[in-house]
């Protein structure tokens, strides 16, 4: 099967800005906690899953150089849809005019990277252009009394272009897992808020990052010396700092938004990608890692080599 590529990315966040210090005006906390417990300086808040998928889309498109029409699938990474049914991809292509099929995914915040994976998966294979989309509005089920989850996350919503091509696949390789015991350690129940064993989920997520990771850089062939920029799912910088230790990968070479966004689910890696390459930090043939974990527990991981 001949090859596939991202050839498109974007992000969107909403306008309203909450700091540590709006956060410590009524909650028992500081922004000193705050930016050394997570390494959060500030997140943005609003907007809908819909409304913030649909700007990171057409930004995707745009730089892909793509209309709506040419799209023959829509795969959206959400824990946090605006309505139970239909899914949120229905609305999404609606909006946009894509053609082909839309469908949502949901791996909390390691579901970007399972969207993509299955996305490639159905590339060449009757899909020619795939929008894999990560969008989420955790403030919408965050209880904002609650010090150990408020400060936490914000919204966002990032998406990248795959395009089926005749060249080198650039997916080189991919990890998906979930331990569904672990689920009672961030939940949130139907009309609830959040509910996070902060701890527990901490150590784990490093371990399964760790593993996943390593699979991964194995599946393709490579080390984490050759990663020239990774992009972690953005919760918490010593996680991605214990992470990266392990791995050998140097955070000089990895992609960091959290400071500006704090964790922002699905939406998290795509945002940081989105912001790395427009920054200019990956160049044509340059190994680019994708990792999350979340609710679940879930965690995923992909080794791109950028360009086309
Ligand atoms: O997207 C996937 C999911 N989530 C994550 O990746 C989150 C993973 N976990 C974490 O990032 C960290 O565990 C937290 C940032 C949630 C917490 O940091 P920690 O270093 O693990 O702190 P802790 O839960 O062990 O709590 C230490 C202390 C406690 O006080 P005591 O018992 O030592 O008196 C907490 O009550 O910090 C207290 N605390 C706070 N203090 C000020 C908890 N939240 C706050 C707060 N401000 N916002």
């Amino acid at each position: 099967m001949s090859g596939a590529a991202l050839t498109g990315w974007g992000a969107a966040l909403p306008d309203k800005v909450v700091t540590n210090d709006d956060l410590a005006a009524y909650l028992d906390t500081s922004d000193q906690w705050i930016r050394e417990r997570t390494g959060i300086r500030e997140r943005h808040i609003g907007g809908t899953t819909t409304e913030l998928a649909v700007d990171a889309a057409r930004a995707a498109l745009a730089r892909a150089g793509l209309q709506p029409a040419d799209i023959d699938l829509v795969v959206l990474s959400t824990t946090t849809p605006d309505q139970m049914v239909p899914g949120n991809s229905a609305e999404i292509s609606a909006r946009l005019g894509t053609a082909g099929g839309a469908m949502d995914v949901n791996a909390a915040c390691a579901g970007f990277v399972y969207a993509l994976v299955a996305a490639h998966g159905l590339l060449g294979r009757g899909i020619e252009k795939a929008l894999v989309i990560g969008s989420d509005t955790l403030s919408r089920i965050t209880d904002w009394d609650d010090r150990s989850t408020a400060v936490l996350f914000g919204d966002a919503a990032g998406a990248v272009v795959m395009e089926h091509t005749g060249g080198a696949d650039q997916l080189l390789g991919w990890d998906l897992g979930v331990d569904g015991t672990a689920r009672r350690f961030l939940y949130c129940d139907h009309g609830s808020t959040l509910y996070m064993e902060g701890r527990e989920v901490f150590r784990r997520a490093v371990r399964a990052v760790v593993s996943s990771c390593e699979k991964t850089l194995q599946r393709a062939g490579v080390d984490g010396s050759q990663v020239a920029l990774c992009v972690p799912h953005q919760a918490n910088i010593r996680i991605i700092e214990a992470a990266n230790e392990r791995l050998g990968i140097p955070m000089d070479r990895t992609a960091i938004a959290l400071d500006r966004t704090g964790n922002t689910s699905s939406a998290s890696v795509p945002l940081a990608l989105a912001e790395a390459a427009d920054e200019g930090r990956v160049a044509d043939g340059d190994l680019v890692l994708l990792c999350g974990f979340g609710a679940g527990m879930t965690w995923s991981s992909a080794v791109l080599r950028w360009g086309k």
